[in-house]
């Protein structure tokens, strides 16, 4: 078992404020953790848990470290990310998404601690013609959409005070498997790829992503249902086509196709876009528009999104 990602250092004796990350070697705990040191939080500040350190479906854990480290900001960035395979072992998707922040939101409550639990576009049904606003009714198709939703409801019931539902979508970072990641590694292995174009929704950069949620934690926003994504909407196929220009590839290399070519277990939105309304109205930044941010994420670190080694023709 490896040791947290930051020394782990005990109350600090003062200093603003303490901070925990969960799922903290995930794609967006680890550049919570980044754009956390880059806004000044000492590693005596910061308790950033993986998995292996905080399971967050174990009770006693959560209120041990609740108990040890006394954190006064909480990222739940610890989830079941497995959309396909949620569907066939829903209940363990279920234990992490939604009884895991269940413990969470009561330490949180006890506590009086800030809770930060992140969420999916997944928990609407995709059928709107409009963004979704936060307030929309949910009505998730997929299991891990269930179990999502059952996770925010769990925080809203038992944290009202203290907890925060941010919903995101279309998430890429340097860190993990993502879309972008996949199609860089197609670029190089097919002369052509087919992707659907009629899914729509908002890329996100997971850095982006953190600095929203490092915001919000800071501001004097209420607790409630927020919104956070990357601005403006593309489908998978225009997505597709931003990494291939990002590479220096031709775009046309990727072809538009339709979601019943490509079946699989969990069905997927078709529409996806979420209303960043209430996140304006709270007084936070608008996030960066997607293809701006796609720019931004080739340039900090091109090498992350390619594949390690030539990948085999
Ligand atoms: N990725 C997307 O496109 C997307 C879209 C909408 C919303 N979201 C939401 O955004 C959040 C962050 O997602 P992500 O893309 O960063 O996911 P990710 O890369 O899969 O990271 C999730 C992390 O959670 C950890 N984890 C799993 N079970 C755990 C447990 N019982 N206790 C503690 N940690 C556990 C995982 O660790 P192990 O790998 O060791 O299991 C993993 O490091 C999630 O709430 C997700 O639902 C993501």
């Amino acid at each position: 078992m490896t040791g947290p990602i930051v020394t782990r250092s005990h109350r600090n004796g003062g200093q603003p404020s303490r901070w925990l990350v969960t799922g903290a070697r995930g794609q967006l705990g680890s550049d919570l953790c980044r754009v956390l040191a880059g806004a000044g939080v000492e590693p005596a500040q910061l308790l950033a848990l993986g998995s292996e350190e905080l399971d967050i479906t174990s009770s006693a854990s959560v209120r041990a470290v609740f108990a040890d480290f006394e954190p006064q900001l909480v990222v739940n960035a610890a989830a079941y990310t497995a959309v396909d395979q949620a569907e066939s072992e829903e209940d363990r998707a279920f234990a992490v998404n939604a009884a895991g922040p269940a413990l969470l939101a009561a330490a949180a409550a006890r506590t009086g601690a800030r809770l930060l639990q992140v969420s999916t576009d997944y928990v609407f049904a995709g059928e709107a013609e409009q963004p979704y606003p936060a307030h929309a009714e949910p009505d998730p198709r997929s299991a891990y959409g269930r179990t999502k939703l059952a996770g925010e409801l769990a925080v809203r019931e038992l944290a009202p005070e203290h907890g925060y539902i941010v919903r995101t979508a279309w998430v890429y970072g340097a860190i993990g498997s993502n879309f972008v990641k996949t199609m860089a590694r197609l670029e190089q292995s097919r002369d052509t790829v087919e992707v659907v174009d009629d899914q729509r929704g908002s890329p996100t950069w997971s850095a982006d992503l953190a600095r929203g949620l490092v915001e919000l934690a800071g501001s004097a926003a209420p607790p409630g249902l927020y919104h956070c994504t990357g601005s403006g909407e593309t489908s998978w196929f225009g997505l597709a086509r931003a990494v291939f220009e990002e590479l220096g590839a031709d775009p046309a290399r990727v072809l538009p196709t339709t979601t019943d070519k490509f079946p699989r277990p969990a069905p997927r939105p078709a529409y996806s876009v979420l209303s960043d309304q209430v996140w304006r109205d709270a007084g936070l930044s608008p996030m960066p528009h997607w293809r701006a941010a796609l720019r931004r994420a080739f340039a900090e670190d091109r090498a992350a999104y390619l594949p390690a080694e030539p990948f085999p023709a």
